[in-house]
């Protein structure tokens, strides 16, 4: 890790996915004078995204401008002028320095979106994937310029998180892990390297945390509730597992761990849970859907 200012010539960036993910990307880079282009497939998210980023940048510029509504404002408006919602992929990806693709963490959904992009967008464009635990290598199978593609991987709330994982796989070139170094540092991110192993470094170590305990509550040991205030009271954490497994997704968390298990199904903590698939099948994905372990309507 170093400074958090730093040089990039990556300039014009384009984010897919504008959920939880892409939209704190997208106004991260954008809060650092970026031009950024975030891309849905779906025009909802998009209008959603677009509310969500404006409440969190106003959260934002009134911590950096305590006394100052005008600075504020004109942080928040300067941030908005960065950005450009679109629903057209290909047009997207024309103009851009830097694909981020984070889009839902299905290995098939984001090798079909890379090999589209690979004939579109310019050669100079660099490509780098969010996932939370894919290998890297898998996804980029299916492009050409696997020299100029890498993990970028963020944490959620990317507003509020400092760390970015930045993640070569044996082809990424010395000049594109660079590249993407420097990107991360001059969005003010404190950049980690890590080889493409699945769930990198922080996710190998706190998703399996998050499933041990839910199977704890199969087991009837205490209440949701009760876990959770054990955790951060006991533990320090800021959020317990099921407040955290909400916050991230429930969705999410289970293509995590249903990815592991399909890469090593004698590994038991990797093991599906049923609780988890149950409330994913009754689309219960956590805050993002308003109901999870826990209600939030
Ligand atoms: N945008 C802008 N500001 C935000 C924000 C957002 N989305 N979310 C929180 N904040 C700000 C709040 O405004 C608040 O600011 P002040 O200190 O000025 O009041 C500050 O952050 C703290 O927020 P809250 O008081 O609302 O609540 P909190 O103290 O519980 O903090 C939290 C919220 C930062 C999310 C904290 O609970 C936390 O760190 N939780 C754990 C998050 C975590 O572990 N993330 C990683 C998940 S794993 C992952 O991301 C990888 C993966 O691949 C799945
Ligand atoms: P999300 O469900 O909030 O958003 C995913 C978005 O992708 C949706 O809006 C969907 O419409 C869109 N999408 C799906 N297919 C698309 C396509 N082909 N083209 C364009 N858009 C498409 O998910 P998320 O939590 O933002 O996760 C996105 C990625 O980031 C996943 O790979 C996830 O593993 C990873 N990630 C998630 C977290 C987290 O805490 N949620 C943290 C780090 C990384």
């Amino acid at each position: 890790a170093t400074s958090s200012t730093a040089m990039s010539s990556i300039k014009v960036v384009t984010i897919v996915g504008a959920g939880i993910m892409g939209s704190g990307i997208a106004q991260v880079a954008a809060q650092h004078g970026k031009k950024v282009i975030l891309v849905d497939v779906n025009k909802d998210v998009l209008q959603k995204a677009t509310k969500n980023i404006e409440n969190s940048l106003h959260r934002v510029a009134k911590k950096l401008h305590k006394d100052d509504p005008a600075k504020a404002e004109q942080t928040v408006k300067s941030t908005l002028d960065n950005l450009t919602f679109s629903s057209d992929l290909h047009d997207s990806v024309k103009k851009t320095d830097l694909v981020i693709e984070a889009i839902v963490e299905r290995l098939n959904a984001k090798q079909t979106l890379f090999s589209t992009i690979d004939s579109v967008a310019p050669k100079h464009t660099i490509f780098a994937t969010n996932t939370s635990s894919l290998p890297v290598t898998d996804i980029g199978t299916v492009i050409n310029r696997r020299d100029r593609f890498g993990g970028l991987h963020f944490f959620n709330p990317v507003p509020i998180m400092k760390l970015l994982e930045v993640v070569r796989t044996d082809e990424t070139s010395d000049e594109t892990y660079k590249q993407l170094m420097a990107w991360g540092r001059s969005i003010g991110k404190t950049c980690i390297t890590c080889k493409d192993t699945p769930g990198f470094v922080v996710n190998r170590l706190l998703v399996p945390q998050l499933g041990e305990a839910i199977r704890m509550l199969e087991r009837g040991v205490a209440s949701a509730r009760d876990i959770d205030i054990a955790m951060k009271l006991g533990a320090g954490h800021p959020m317990g597992p099921f407040e955290l497994a909400d916050y991230v997704g429930l969705d999410t968390t289970k293509y995590i761990l249903d990815g592991w298990h399909q890469i090593y199904p004698n590994v038991e903590i990797f093991d599906p849970i049923e609780t988890l698939n149950k409330l994913v099948a009754q689309g219960k994905l956590g805050v993002k859907s308003g109901e999870g372990f826990y209600n939030y309507k």
